[in-house]
């Protein structure tokens, strides 16, 4: 088929101006049908290379040969986060030259002052009970305050209310996931397509639990079918349902009346859900009055204790304390005793000081401060980066309304810049990271070709670094484009860097 080109990137803007990408068309067509395979593709064929991505055969396989250079060890593939850290090291990044660079992949917000915030956390105190072991749900006191947090914020008058036996602190999002995941019985868990990354690896580690996906609609904005859901857990016996919301990478977000009733439907079918609410301060709202409310489908619970939602939360984005490793699970007390027995052999609990670190952290007041000086700095920035976008001709399609994530389309880019792999290789030559779409193809076989992925055109840009950095991010955007104008396509698509030992070691920004 030949390449669509009917595409706001090439025509003149509002102000009459051409964008970088005007007058192209005549460039693209014989670099276009050069790129339709992953065998076409340099970009492809080096990630295939890479530890744990080799295309598998069509029969199930539990074992690579190839792979199995420890015996009984089956490589899980790089996670995102490493295999970009690799590239981006094969292409010079290292921390000493890291100012140089625009980490627009980084999966983590900005940790340092911004206007408005309560000051950062600069000292930890270290009392000789807490060189002890912490118990594995938990400082009591910091499981009250989750609890009085959640009642505060979300359960106002209701007869319900949370107490710490309804919490459980784990040592961060992805441990209290795992803690979660390691309980789920052999019964059928849904997840939906694009999602955040780890969730790929921890559906295929638990071997217990069978995958069961459905694909977000874009034309629906990446919306979660809750008919579709309602009508899957009737006829194929779902279970469990894993999601994030809001949603990493989409920036979308299930909130009011249809979070009530995706909140009600896991009630009225026992289906448990899972929700990843990691990014429930980053809501940006249209209306003064609405700066300082959150999303949490701790709103719609009727009976803490009867009803089967698990929410996942914590330090790590919306205090802005990735390092912090303090996060918790909110739900029944029977859920919470049972991620008491999964966190001891998984990961021994949370640090006992950062866990007493963080309690003035829970403060309402404190909550309160952070929350709405996130949310109009985070606004900010994500005003600003689409705006930059649209001028540079890629205009974003869905536009976050949550989160720092910014999913963008490539698809009306000529070959091979509209794909995400291929995108993601040239920007890393010009100093800046970006996070390809394929790694939010939940697919735990790994089996997919990528070219039918339906993230194959897409890549992840972060808001979360400060605003210098994400203008350095689209001016090398905007560099990109401008060579591909100037000297047309065939310089794309190829001589890509080796990589190095493959260890990602050396950048621990996560995706
Ligand atoms: C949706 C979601 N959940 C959980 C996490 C991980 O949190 P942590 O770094 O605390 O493990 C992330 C981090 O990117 C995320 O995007």
């Amino acid at each position: 088929m030949p390449l669509s080109l009917q595409t706001p990137s090439i025509t003149p803007t509002a102000s009459g101006r051409t964008t970088p990408l005007g007058h192209f068309r005549e460039l693209v067509y014989d670099t276009a049908s050069k790129f339709k395979t992953e065998a076409d593709s340099e970009a492809h064929k080096i990630f295939r290379e890479s530890a744990g991505h080799t295309p598998r055969g069509l029969l199930p396989q539990t074992v690579n040969p190839d792979e199995e250079t420890v015996p009984g060890i089956e490589h899980p593939g790089s996670t995102g986060v490493i295999y970009c850290s690799d590239r981006a090291m094969a292409n010079g990044f290292s921390y000493t030259s890291s100012h140089e660079w625009a980490n627009l992949g980084q999966g983590a917000p900005e940790v340092g002052e911004i206007p408005n915030a309560p000051e950062r956390p600069t000292t930890i105190q270290l009392p000789l009970d807490s060189l002890e072991y912490a118990p594995t749900t938990g400082v009591k006191e910091l499981r009250e305050a989750v609890a009085k947090l959640y009642n505060h914020t979300y359960r106002q008058g209701k007869p319900s209310q949370y107490t710490y036996e309804n919490v459980c602190i784990v040592p961060g999002g992805r441990a209290g996931l795992s803690r979660v995941a390691a309980v789920v019985g052999d019964v059928y868990c849904s997840y939906q397509i694009p999602d955040y990354t780890a969730y790929d690896q921890m559906l295929s580690a638990f071997k217990r639990l069978v995958p069961v996906p459905t694909a977000l609609d874009p034309q629906n904005k990446y919306r979660m079918d809750l008919d579709q859901l309602r009508k899957d857990i009737r006829t194929q016996g779902l279970e469990v349902v894993l999601a994030s919301n809001p949603r990493n990478p989409t920036g979308q977000v299930v909130q009011g009346e249809e979070l009530r009733e995706l909140v009600q439907m896991g009630r009225e079918s026992s289906t448990t859900l899972i929700l990843d609410e990691f990014y429930s301060w980053y809501i940006y709202p249209e209306q003064e009055a609405d700066f300082g409310k959150s999303v949490s489908s701790a709103e719609y619970v009727e009976d803490v204790n009867e009803d089967s939602i698990i929410i996942v939360d914590g330090l790590t984005k919306n205090w802005r304390l990735p390092g912090f490793r303090v996060c918790w699970v909110v739900g029944p007390k029977n859920l919470i005793t049972a991620l008491s027995q999964s966190g001891s052999f998984l990961d021994g609990g949370a640090s006992h000081p950062l866990q007493l670190a963080a309690l003035p952290l829970l403060d309402l007041e404190h909550v309160q401060k952070e929350k709405i000086a996130l949310q109009r700095h985070f606004k900010m920035k994500r005003d600003h980066v689409l705006k930059r976008l649209e001028r540079l001709g890629l205009k974003v399609a869905v536009p976050p309304e949550s989160t720092f994530y910014v999913w963008l389309n490539l698809e009306h880019l000529p070959a091979p810049l509209n794909n995400g792999l291929t995108f993601f290789e040239e920007l890393l030559k010009e100093k800046c990271i970006v996070i390809p779409g394929i790694f939010f193809d939940i697919n735990p076989a790994h089996r997919r070709n990528l070219f039918s992925s339906p993230c194959h055109h897409f890549v992840r840009l972060s808001f979360g670094p400060p605003i210098e950095s994400l203008d350095m991010g689209i001016d090398a955007m905007a560099r990109v484009l401008k060579r591909a104008k100037k000297e047309g396509l065939h310089a794309f698509g190829h001589s890509y860097k080796k990589s190095l030992d493959g260890s990602g070691s050396g950048l621990q920004h996560h995706v």
